[in-house]
Parts: structure tokens; sequence; C-alpha cells
């Protein structure tokens, strides 16, 4: 067994909930690299990962919001001086040209607002502006914190992935502010200036009551509106706006228009496919849609419309999909033509092949996940042991990895890391 304590680590932050699907996104990452790696979450809205090689960047993951590259783990922190530690373990990261303290965006987490601002306060005075770089301090608790950078451009647009979007008071919909986040964080500046001009056509589908229709006519585009429901009647009144009570699935535009967005509330497949085939029959150049994932199993829902939206990259479109801040038990996907920015990279072989291969041989090493609940963590190999109908318990090729300081604090039997629940099912989260 390889030691991983010593391993380069990985935080990642996610929406609450949503930690498992994280997981299985990164155990899946890691083992088509065919890597060794452990990862856990020992709370909510945070998992983490431990790999001797290699590891993915926020455009190669759908349900991380932000991640760090941990340089200290500190724990059992004085509540009189917090920052003389956290200082000490920013100091082999200087010179950084940013700073960021923030907590996990969790209900048990938000009372420590304030003691997050006081903290930036006081630690912002290492922030050098010749430095490189951006310093990262996550607060897990009053006196838990982990400490770690970011390379440029590697951390979230916004602090933890979440963008202060004021919501329009004259919006329809608080859906509004889903599209509005899609064009902040999945394009770039210089593609919301090329293909969001004003004079630009779109169609809505799924439109009412209008909160998408409204971003695309405050930025003076003209709006094919197709639902069955009403449209907000200051929409109408803007005359940008043409309301069709048709069905989605079934509409096809007169005349190819810029931006084709969709809300559809619809199986993700479904959805991913009526997306190629607009794009492909060139009805429109551009769209932005939101895929509603399922209760359970929504990685593996990911990645079946991953693999039906495959043929768009080579087409030359940049496909982008993230669990966005305003998002809910969904996904948002932007697919913009040329490929200055893909986000997320999707490579050839991932998709469903990416899966297939990984269940019928299984990686050389094994991605390890631990889940909080779910007792020691389920192996990428476990997954694909599952999937070929093998008992677990059989023998696979490739290794398992778990930190030693899992391994201790568990008296030696497997749950990787402290405050992970153990095979047991004691749960000992520290706060
Ligand atoms: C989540 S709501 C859309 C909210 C809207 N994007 C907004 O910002 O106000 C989903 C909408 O999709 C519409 N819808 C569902 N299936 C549809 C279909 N086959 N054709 C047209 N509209 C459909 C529903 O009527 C509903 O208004």
């Amino acid at each position: 067994m390889t030691d991983t304590t010593a391993l380069p680590e990985l935080a990642l932050l996610c929406r609450v909930g949503f930690e498992p699907d994280l997981m299985d996104e990164l155990s899946a990452w890691f083992a088509v690299q065919g890597m060794a790696a452990s990862v856990w979450s020992e709370q909510p809205a945070v998992v983490r990962v431990r790999a001797a090689n290699g590891q993915p960047g926020l455009p190669d993951l759908v349900f991380a919001r932000d991640l760090m590259r941990v340089a200290a783990e500190l724990r059992d922190l004085n509540v009189k001086d917090r920052v003389s530690p956290i200082s000490a373990a920013l100091r082999p990261l200087q010179p950084f040209s940013a700073l960021t303290v923030l907590t996990p965006d969790s209900e048990a987490t938000k009372p420590l607002a304030p003691l997050v601002g006081a903290l930036q306060a006081r630690l912002g005075e290492l922030i050098h502006p010749a430095g490189r770089g951006q310093a990262q301090v996550w607060l897990l608790a009053g006196t838990h914190a982990l400490v770690g950078g970011s390379p440029p451009g590697a951390a979230a647009a916004f602090a933890g992935g979440i963008p202060r979007l004021k919501f329009p008071r004259e919006a329809p919909s608080r859906s509004t502010l889903k599209l509005e986040e899609a064009f902040q964080v999945l394009m770039n500046a210089q593609e919301r200036a090329d293909l969001l001009d004003a004079g630009g056509s779109a169609v809505d589908l799924g439109a009412s009551p209008g909160g998408w229709t409204y971003q695309l006519v405050a930025r003076r585009i003209q709006v094919t509106a197709i639902d069955n429901g009403r449209m907000a009647p200051a929409l109408m009144d803007s005359g940008l706006v043409q309301h069709l009570r048709e069905d989605g699935f079934r509409y096809r535009p007169p005349r190819p228009v810029d931006w084709l967005v969709c809300d559809m509330v619809e199986k993700p497949g479904k959805v991913a496919e009526l997306m190629v085939r607009w794009l492909q029959s060139g009805w429109c150049k551009a769209a932005v849609f939101n895929l509603k994932l399922p209760m359970k199993k929504r990685f593996d829902a990911w990645n079946q419309a991953r693999a039906v939206l495959q043929p768009l990259q080579r087409m030359g479109f940049s496909v982008r999909a993230r669990q966005l801040y305003h998002d809910r038990e969904e996904l948002t996907v932007a697919v913009i033509p040329g490929a200055q920015m893909q986000l997320p990279r999707l490579r050839e072989a991932a998709g469903s092949r990416e899966s297939d291969r990984a269940s019928r041989s299984p990686p050389p090493a094994a991605a390890k996940a631990t889940r909080p609940g779910k007792g020691a963590g389920k192996t990428a190999a476990d997954a694909a042991r599952q999937k070929s109908g093998q008992r677990a318990g059989q023998p696979i090729s490739g290794r398992k990895t778990a930190p030693a300081g899992a391994r201790k604090a568990s008296g030696g039997k497997k749950s990787p890391v402290p405050g992970t629940r153990s095979p047991r099912g004691n749960r000992a989260r520290k706060r």
C-alpha cells in the first residue's frame, strides 16, 4: 500500500449534498489517468484528494466550485490567536498577489462569516502586489483551517465559486441569475463582448415566466420565447419578445438564430440530444442549457449527457459545464463556437467510453473514495467491478491507497481520514 500522507493534496468545494458526486467525478478522473488517489469528504461542501502525481484542474470538473492545493492543515487553532499560526503556514507560499479567506458554503459554517471577515482584514497585509498566484485560507471550523494556494488562473473566477449577483427586481423569476452566472462563469470577457451583442437573436425553450428571456432582452437581443405558460407582461412590452405557445421539442426556427437557451425540465439525455440537433443543423450558433439531474447517480447522468454532446467538440465547439452556484439539482452547460476556453475539458476518451474502459479493465491503481456516512471508501475499481457484476472481495488488479493519518485515526481499521465514518458507522466529525 502506498502511504499517501506526504502526497500533494487538493481540497475542493461543492454544493452541499453533492460531495458523493464530486467524489465519483474525481475517482473517475484518476481512474482514467491510471493514477492512485485517495478521495474523501469529512464535512459538507468539502472534498479532498491525495494523489502521487497529477491533479485535475477546475475546468476538468463539473461538480467542483473552487479548489486549492493544500499546504497545511491546522487543527486545534487557539481561538485567542488564529492569525499567528495561519500567517506562519502562509509564509512558504509568499509572495502571493491575492489572498482569499472563506468558509465552505453550508449551514454549519454560516456562523463563521464574521471571523472570515476579520481574518481577511488581518491576513491581507501578507499580500504582495508584485507576487504571483493566490493564497487561500479555508476555515472549516472555528479551530480548523486549510491553508494553501492556487497558481495564477487556477482558482475559481469568484471566491469559493460564488458570484455575488444582484437579483434584478424587475426580472420575472430568480432563474434569471442562473443564466447571468452562466454568462459570467462559462464565458470569458471577449466571448461575452463578441457573442452577446445588441441586435442579436435568440430562442428560449421553456421560457415562462421569463427569467432567462429577461437576461437576453437586457442585452437588447430579440427573443422567441417558447412555452405554454405565460410570459411576464413587462417583457412583452419591450417589443423584443415573440411568445409562441409551442412544444420546445418540436419547434424549429424559421431562420437561424445566434443563441439557443433552454431551461425545460426533461431528462438530461433528451435535452442534450435536442441541443446537438440545433447546433449540428446550424439553427443556432451558441447555446446555454440546464440539465436537471436525478436524485441519485448524478455523475452517471452527466456522463451520459456528456457522451451525447461529444460530437459538438469534433465540430469545433467548446463545451463547458458546471454546477453553478445558482443551480440546484442541475448543471448548466454552455456550447460556444471556437475553443478559446474549454470548461470542462472533455477529452476524446471521456464520457461513457471512459467509464466503459475503466469498468472492463480496472486501472493499474485504484482511486479510493470515502463519503461521509457511507463507511469505508468505494474505489473506482469497486465501482467498475460492480458494473461488471463482480462481487466485492474478489481480487482486482490495481492498488488501493489511503492517507496514513486516516488509518491511524481509525486504529488501523480502514476509515481513510479522521472524522470520516469508520466501518462500524461511528462518525467523529471534528468542528
Ligand atoms: C424551470 S421553468 C423555466 C423558467 C424560465 N427559464 C425562467 O427563467 O423564468 C421550465 C419551463 O419549461 C416549460 N416546458 C417544459 N416542457 C416544455 C416543452 N416540451 N415545451 C415548451 N416548454 C416546456 C414549462 O412550462 C416551464 O415553464
